[in-house]
């Protein structure tokens, strides 16, 4: 039997934090393991050109990257691991939804009209969502692991799948955006905001040394009370390091607070910091030694970039012929 296809991108733009693991990494990776899906997972290198970088530290970027989702546990044995600029069809299917996607479905996505209120507004920016959509439908993709912030790019999608299936006939499957336990981390300087690479000190990055990963969570920020309960709306920054300890020990939120009953805070935050270390401390070293072999590393999304032009081909060629091209 045909398995279900699980398509995701991360983009290159400076190394991975916990947000980025909890939300979308673990959740690739779990379904990976699970063996009831093809999974295809990138790096989505041309939807990073968007942002503000420098050329002479992008391939740097797209390294670190690299190296963290493999360290994270992606693995090109079970997986489809590449690199988007690799796979030409991603940017000519692009194109081609561009010809069909409505300028006000973009103008609503909130990802953009945040992005363009804080930095120099540019067309990729606004089109990203269909580039987005094409990385999606060129694999057939019906889930796609994404932290909720995605939530409304892969609803777009389906919007476009819809329209092209109902003018060229059924084409695109439509996509279902799929979360783990933590769909939104947030930052640990700011609860009220998502824990994000544009905001980094309140991010933990994945290969944080033991005492800065120390050094951030005690000066988390948390409120003036002294309990430690599950209440997003009166306690957003305890709920968030209960969320994340939860999901990295596998303790109900429930036996944690159990556990902390009449303690401090102080108390409760090394605990925290103390998981977080454990847990990431393989990943860290994982990711250092795939970083003193650079070349191995591109190897490797080297290799799974012929097998997905092979993939992403096919099916462009078949939207051609839908299309009317010949
Ligand atoms: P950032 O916002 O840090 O630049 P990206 O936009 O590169 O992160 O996101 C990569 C993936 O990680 C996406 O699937 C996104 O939804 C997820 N993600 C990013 N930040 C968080 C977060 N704070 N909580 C949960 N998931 C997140
Ligand atoms: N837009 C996603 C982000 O900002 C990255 C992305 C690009 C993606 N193409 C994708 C995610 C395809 C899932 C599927 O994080």
């Amino acid at each position: 039997m045909q398995k279900q296809i699980s398509v995701s991108g991360i983009q290159p733009t400076g190394t991975l934090h916990i947000g980025n693991y909890l939300g979308m990494l673990k959740g690739a990776v779990d379904l990976q393991n699970s063996g009831q899906y093809d999974c295809f997972y990138f790096i989505v290198d041309l939807h990073s050109l968007t942002g503000e970088f420098k050329a002479e530290e992008k391939r740097q970027q797209i390294l670190e990257v690299a190296a963290g989702c493999l360290a994270a546990g992606l693995d090109p044995k079970q997986s489809t691991l590449f690199i988007q600029s690799h796979v030409p069809a991603h940017t000519e299917l692009g194109w081609i939804l561009n010809t069909i996607t409505p300028m006000g479905e973009l103008s609503r996505m909130t990802q953009y009209k945040d992005k363009a209120d804080r930095m120099e507004n540019n067309v990729g920016l606004f089109t990203y969502p269909v580039l987005m959509a094409a990385d999606i439908f060129l694999y057939n993709a019906s889930v796609v692991p994404v932290g909720d912030d995605q939530d409304q790019h892969v609803e777009l999608a389906r919007t476009i799948a819809r329209k092209f299936n109902g003018r060229f006939g059924q084409t695109f499957v439509e996509p279902k955006a799929v979360h783990t336990t933590t769909p939104r981390v947030m930052s640990l300087d700011n609860p009220e905001r998502k824990m994000s690479k544009s905001l980094p000190a309140g991010c933990i990055f994945i290969d944080d040394a033991p005492e800065v990963i120390k050094k951030k969570v005690m000066s988390a920020v948390t409120d003036s009370g002294s309990e430690v309960k599950y209440d997003p709306t009166n306690k957003p920054g305890v709920s968030n390091l209960l969320e994340i300890t939860s999901a990295l020990s596998g303790k109900e939120i429930l036996e944690l607070e159990i556990l902390f009953t009449g303690k401090q805070y102080g108390e409760f935050k090394s605990y925290v910091a103390q998981v977080i270390t454990d847990y990431f401390a393989p990943i860290r070293e994982r990711k250092a030694k795939l970083l003193k072999n650079p070349e191995k590393v591109l190897k490797i999304f080297a290799a799974g970039s012929a097998k997905a032009n092979k993939i992403a081909e096919k099916k462009l060629a078949e939207v051609y012929e839908k299309v009317g091209l010949i």
